[in-house]
């Protein structure tokens, strides 16, 4: 082999949201859950991870970069990730560069990483599945892995448990399998992004001054103390994930808002019920899910589903267009802008629902009138207690971007552009 050559693989994968939660763990270095999970992905458009792999035979160790930034990759869980996605590398031939790299080759050769989240990663927006899913997806490519992305799923689910289902686009299953070795611990695509197109979703993206518990320190708190996750995985969640399967296949909205909303306040339930206890939500959190609720009975069948994750963000899932337009309005009428914000940066991602909404600027917004359901109980507004909205929708799973502009190494030297 020459010496001076490197090899890329770029690729974008996106960030999921679940709506029947996974939290709790039946083993903590495979990741293995201790019920099933069920998640809808988001389009890549709005969230998502770009990350390039590359191979020298002039690199002297693996090395990472994130958002510009160089990281250790000496975590346990990227290390199972290198190890588990090596393991499987094949022949690779690259023609036009000359290059031949065989199965064997690949143990003694190293890996440059560079990701990036066109979101901020700080905001608490599961930055961590979208990251190990597209390092596992890029690398698998990049080493002519022949694995399929469910087989690809149980690798990035070593990365973190979420993760796994960021290797489809759609609503994705996660079955928590049954073997101790964690190999039929993966994700299966439940239905593909057309299937149920016409859902939007809105992420608050709320303010918050309190460094929050980690998902993994909080679930192994949970597990530890809680009495109600037992009955919670063993009791509910299986019964939930059947009525979930079929909400979605038959796009049942009422059904599917209705197991939604249960399940994040179920999951918000036993983090209550762990000791110490621990909050997610605060009071921003709860407020949205009472104007969301008010909304909802008001129109007799639901309009909007809510969930919540480790954090106090609100992700809202409007049964079609209209709807999203109307809880836009009740969302900036609740939660206007500073005045020294504009709204463009207010209303990020697909801002096409403000033109819907009939918002054009701050004017519209003042002028807002208080939603009908809540005519006589006008609530004070709350500026400043959200940080930024994002409008997205259902979107598709991993992608090789082929365009090497796109590509976040220095195609002659493997280092960060
Ligand atoms: C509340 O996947 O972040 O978002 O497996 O320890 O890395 P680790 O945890 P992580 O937990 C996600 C928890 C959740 C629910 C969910 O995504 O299902």
């Amino acid at each position: 082999m020459a010496e001076k050559w490197v090899l890329m693989v770029t690729a974008q994968t996106p960030t999921n949201i679940a709506v029947i939660k996974y939290w709790g763990k039946r083993d903590e270095t495979l990741i293995l859950p201790i019920n099933d999970s069920i998640s809808v992905t988001l389009d890549p458009a709005h969230l998502c991870t770009t990350t390039t792999v590359a191979v020298s035979p002039a690199f002297d160790q693996d090395r990472m970069w994130l958002n510009g930034k160089e990281m250790s990759l000496s975590g346990v869980r990227y290390q199972n990730c290198l190890k588990e996605i090596r393991a499987r590398a094949c022949d690779v031939e690259d023609e036009k560069k000359g290059i031949k790299i065989t199965k064997k080759d690949w143990e003694n050769l190293h890996v440059h990483i560079a990701s990036y989240n066109n979101f901020p990663t700080a905001a608490g927006l599961a930055s961590s599945a979208a990251g190990f899913a597209c390092l596992v997806f890029a690398l698998g490519k990049l080493m002519n892995v022949k694995e399929d992305n469910s087989q690809l799923s149980a690798i990035a689910r070593q990365g973190s448990g979420s993760a796994c289902r960021s290797l489809f686009g759609g609503f994705v299953k996660w079955i928590m399998g049954k073997e101790e070795d964690g190999s039929d611990s993966l994700a299966v695509q439940l239905v593909d992004e057309k299937h149920w197109d016409e859902l939007v979703i809105i992420i608050a993206v709320v303010s918050s001054r309190q460094k929050e518990t980690s998902s993994t320190s909080g679930m192994r708190d949970t597990v530890e103390t809680s009495p109600l996750i037992q009955h919670r995985a063993k009791e509910v969640v299986p019964k939930r994930v059947v009525q979930m399967e079929e909400a979605i296949k038959n796009r049942d909205f009422p059904s599917f808002a209705h197991l939604s909303c249960a399940d994040s306040n179920q999951f918000h339930a036993v983090c209550l019920d762990t000791t110490p206890p621990i909050f997610y939500m605060n009071d921003t959190s709860h407020r949205i899910i009472s104007c969301v609720e008010k909304w909802n009975r008001s129109e007799g069948t639901p309009q909007v589903a809510y969930t919540f994750d480790a954090g106090p963000n609100a992700v809202m899932i409007a049964r079609n267009r209209k709807a999203a337009a109307l809880l836009v309005q009740r969302l900036l009428f609740y939660f206007p802008p500073n005045s020294d914000t504009d709204l463009s940066s207010y209303v990020i991602g697909d801002k096409s629902i403000l033109g819907d909404a009939g918002i054009k600027d701050l004017n519209d917004v003042e002028a807002l009138p208080p939603p009908p359901e809540i005519k006589d109980n006008i609530p004070t507004k709350n500026k400043g207690d959200v940080s930024y909205f994002i409008c997205t929708r259902p979107g598709r799973g991993p992608v090789v971007l082929s365009d090497e502009t796109q590509a976040l190494l220095n195609p002659e030297t493997g280092l960060p552009k």
